[in-house]
């Protein structure tokens, strides 16, 4: 019998610390989640993907009465992405959450298995890591790839 372990590095950054393209996509994210729409949780949340084009994309939970039909700002932001721009590989992604209180969330938010498994799509068309930058009300935690927020994604059915 081996016995193995699964080690994941992160930084954790004061938000007022993040400079350049980081600090825009953070704020981005945030001014995403206004544009939830979340009647029905009222968590309202939102995600902004910066391309190697240098355009950003972003988008926020949209939610349905007949609730599963709903979706995360993660993957109304990445399909979104890609629909529109299939050529741009994606760089970076940034999450930010407004709770029922309407104010930011004080621990950073992490995105739920579904979108992770979504957005590691995404990591293995660019063949380059994609960072993540997970927002609370003060810090921001930064990732160095979307495969670090999954381990043992399913990558393959061959
Ligand atoms: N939600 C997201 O949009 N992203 C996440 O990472 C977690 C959860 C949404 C789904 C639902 O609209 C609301 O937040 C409450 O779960």
């Amino acid at each position: 019998m081996e016995k193995k372990k699964i080690i994941i590095d992160y930084e954790v950054i004061p938000l007022d610390a993040l400079e350049g393209a980081d600090a825009d996509l953070v704020t981005q994210a945030r001014k995403a989640t206004y544009r939830s729409y979340a009647p029905y949780s009222h968590f309202m949340v939102g995600a902004a993907i910066l391309l190697d084009s240098g355009v950003t994309v972003t988008g926020s939970n949209q939610e349905n009465v007949a609730f599963p039909s709903g979706t995360c700002a993660e993957r109304s932001a990445c399909y979104y992405a890609h629909a529109q721009y299939p050529d741009a590989m994606f760089k970076k992604i940034a999450v930010a959450a407004r709770g029922t209180d309407g104010e930011f969330v004080a621990e950073p938010v992490a995105p739920c298995g579904a979108c992770r498994q979504a957005l590691l799509e995404y990591e293995m068309l660019a063949k380059a890591l994609v960072e993540v930058l997970l927002v609370g009300r003060d810090k921001v935690f930064r990732l160095p790839s979307v495969a670090s927020t999954l381990p043992f994604a399913f990558t393959d059915f061959e």
